[in-house]
C-alpha cells in the first residue's frame, strides 16, 4: 500500500506538468487572439472597438512591433498605462505567456511610407527641426542629420520626449503608422560621414599646421582631461571652428560646411585609433 501510494504521488507529479497542455498556456497567438485582439484587432491594427475607447484608442502594434524595445513592450503589457484602457495583464497573464505574447507581436511586419514620413515631418516636427532637419530653428531642437540615436532611439524619443524641453511626447498626437514612417525618414535623413573625404580635406585644409591629427592637443582647461579622441562630435565641432587655431594661427583657418567638418572629423578619429 505504501508502495501504491507513492506510485500513484508520483504518476501525479509527471502528470500534472504534462496534462496543463503546452499548446494552449505557451501559444503566443492563441493568447493574444483571447487577450488582446478585441481591442488592437486580429492582425494588431486595431479593432472597431478599439478604436471607439476613451480617453485614448488602443494602438497599432504591427507598426512599432519591431521598433519599440521587449522590456517596453513587457512593462506596457505587465502594468498597463495608467488612466486608460489598458489595464495591467499580469494577473491574466504568467510571465512566460507574455514573453510568448510579445514574441508574437513581434512577427508583425510593416513597410513604413517615407512619402508619409516626411509629409508629417513638416507638418510636426520642421518647427523646430528645420524643413531639413538641420535644426537651424533657435529652439534648441536637435540636428537630427547628425544624430547619434537608432531608428528605435528616436522612435523612443518620439514616443516619450525629453522631459524638461520643448521636445515633448508625440505618443498621443501621432498614430504608430505616424510615428513609424516618420522616424524612417529621420533615420534617412542622417548624413553618413565619409573618412576618404575627410583625409582628402585634412591633407589640403589642415596638414599645413597639423602634419597628422594625433599632432593636435586640446587647448585650455579641457587640456588637463582631455585628448583629441575623448572629445565627442559636438565638442571636436566647436573646437575645429571656433578653437584658437581660427584667431591665432597667424592666417585664419578656413570656414568649412558642417558634413565637410563631419568628414574631416571621421578621419580624423579613424587616423587617431
Ligand atoms: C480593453 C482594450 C485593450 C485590451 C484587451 C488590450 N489593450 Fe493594449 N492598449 C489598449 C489601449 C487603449 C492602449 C493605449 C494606451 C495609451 O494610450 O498609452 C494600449 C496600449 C498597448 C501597448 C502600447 C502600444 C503603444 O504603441 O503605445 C501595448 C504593447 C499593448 N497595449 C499590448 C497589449 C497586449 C499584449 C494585450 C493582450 C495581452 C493588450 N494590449 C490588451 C487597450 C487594450
Ligand atoms: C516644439 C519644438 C519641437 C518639435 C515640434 C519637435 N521637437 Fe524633437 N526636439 C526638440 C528639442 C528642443 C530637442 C532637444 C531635447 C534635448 O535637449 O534633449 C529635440 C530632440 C529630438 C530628438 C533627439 C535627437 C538626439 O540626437 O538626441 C529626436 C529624435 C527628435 N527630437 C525628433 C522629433 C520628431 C520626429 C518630431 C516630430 C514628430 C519632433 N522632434 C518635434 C524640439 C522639438
Ligand atoms: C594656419 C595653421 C592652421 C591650420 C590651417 C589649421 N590649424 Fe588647427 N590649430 C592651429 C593652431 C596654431 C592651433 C593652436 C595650437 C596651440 O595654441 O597650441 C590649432 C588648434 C587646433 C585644434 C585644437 C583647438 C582647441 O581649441 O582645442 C584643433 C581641433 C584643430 N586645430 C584642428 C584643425 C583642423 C581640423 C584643421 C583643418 C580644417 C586645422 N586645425 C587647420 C593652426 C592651424
Amino acid at each position: 500500500m505504501q508502495i501504491k501510494q507513492w506510485m500513484g504521488a508520483l504518476a501525479a507529479l509527471i502528470i500534472i506538468p504534462v496534462s496543463a497542455s503546452a499548446a494552449d498556456t505557451m501559444d503566443g497567438k492563441a493568447l493574444y487572439q483571447a487577450s488582446c485582439a478585441k481591442c488592437h484587432g486580429p492582425t494588431g491594427e486595431v479593432s472597431a472597438y478599439g478604436k471607439s475607447l476613451k480617453p485614448f484608442p488602443a494602438r497599432n502594434h504591427r507598426a512599432i512591433a519591431k521598433l519599440i524595445s521587449r522590456d517596453e513592450m513587457r512593462r506596457i503589457i505587465t502594468y498597463g498605462v495608467k488612466g486608460t484602457a489598458m489595464t495591467p495583464k499580469k494577473y491574466a497573464l504568467d510571465a512566460l505567456q507574455i514573453e510568448e505574447v510579445i514574441d508574437y507581436i513581434r512577427t508583425f511586419d510593416y513597410t513604413p511610407s517615407l512619402a508619409n514620413g516626411k509629409h508629417r515631418f513638416l507638418e510636426v516636427c520642421s518647427s523646430c527641426h528645420g524643413k531639413d532637419g538641420r535644426a537651424q530653428t533657435g529652439v534648441g531642437a536637435r540636428n537630427l542629420v547628425y544624430t547619434k540615436l537608432n531608428l528605435s532611439e528616436i522612435v523612443h524619443t518620439m514616443r516619450y520626449g525629453r522631459p524638461g524641453t520643448l521636445m515633448i511626447s508625440k505618443r498621443h498626437q501621432m498614430s504608430n503608422t505616424d510615428i513609424a514612417d516618420v522616424a524612417t525618414y529621420v533615420n534617412s535623413l542622417r548624413y553618413l560621414a565619409n573618412p576618404a573625404n575627410g583625409k582628402k580635406l585634412y591633407a589640403s585644409k589642415c596638414s599645413a599646421c597639423h602634419a597628422t591629427p594625433g599632432d593636435i592637443k586640446v587647448i585650455g582647461n579641457a587640456a588637463v582631461s582631455r585628448s583629441i579622441a575623448d572629445l565627442s562630435d559636438r565638442l571636436l565641432d566647436l573646437r575645429i571652428r571656433h578653437g584658437r587655431h581660427v584667431d591665432r594661427a597667424g592666417k585664419k583657418v578656413e570656414k568649412l560646411p558642417s558634413d565637410s567638418i563631419r568628414d574631416i572629423m571621421a578621419y580624423m578619429r579613424a587616423d587617431i585609433n
